[in-house]
């Protein structure tokens, strides 16, 4: 079934509409944001503007396996900049990257409200605490 036939053609719906087509597809791909400007009647740079003011919405397909470094102060003054460039050295691509058989997307944050677990890795939705660059092979190993 068409996602947008689940929905009015409301203007409010928007948030909801991409919400859905980020769940399904894992990113909103130029196409998706044209049809939704149409089906709500709106410009695509409308909908493409509230869309990149949202994190948790991208616009290039992710691996299978997200895995979020964290970049927060807690985190850094604990060696969670040795703990991202292990990981970055572990899986050979960079923060913002995603590796070429499309199984692991590198991000970072500033901040995952973790902050007593410093310095802290989530893993598809999983967080791990008290990382240490050793630790990474052991966790990225267990995904
Ligand atoms: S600074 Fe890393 S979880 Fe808060």
């Amino acid at each position: 079934m068409d996602i947008l036939s689940g929905f009015s053609r409301d203007k409010s719906n928007l948030m909801a509409i991409l919400g859905k087509f980020q769940h399904d597809l894992g990113y909103l791909p130029e196409d998706v944001i044209i049809r939704v400007a149409d089906y709500l009647r709106l410009s695509p740079s409308t909908v493409y503007s509230v869309a990149t003011f949202y994190p948790r919405f991208k616009f290039i397909p992710s691996g299978k396996k997200v895995i979020c470094a964290c970049r927060g102060t807690a985190c850094h003054v604990r060696g969670g900049g040795r703990v991202l460039r292990e990981i970055e050295k572990t899986l050979g691509i960079r923060a913002g990257e995603t590796t070429a058989d499309m199984e692991y997307t590198l991000e970072t944050v500033s901040c995952m409200g973790a902050c007593v677990m410093a310095p802290a890795v989530m893993i598809c939705n999983e967080i791990h605490g008290q990382m240490t660059p050793p630790r990474v092979a052991e966790v990225l190993g267990g995904e």
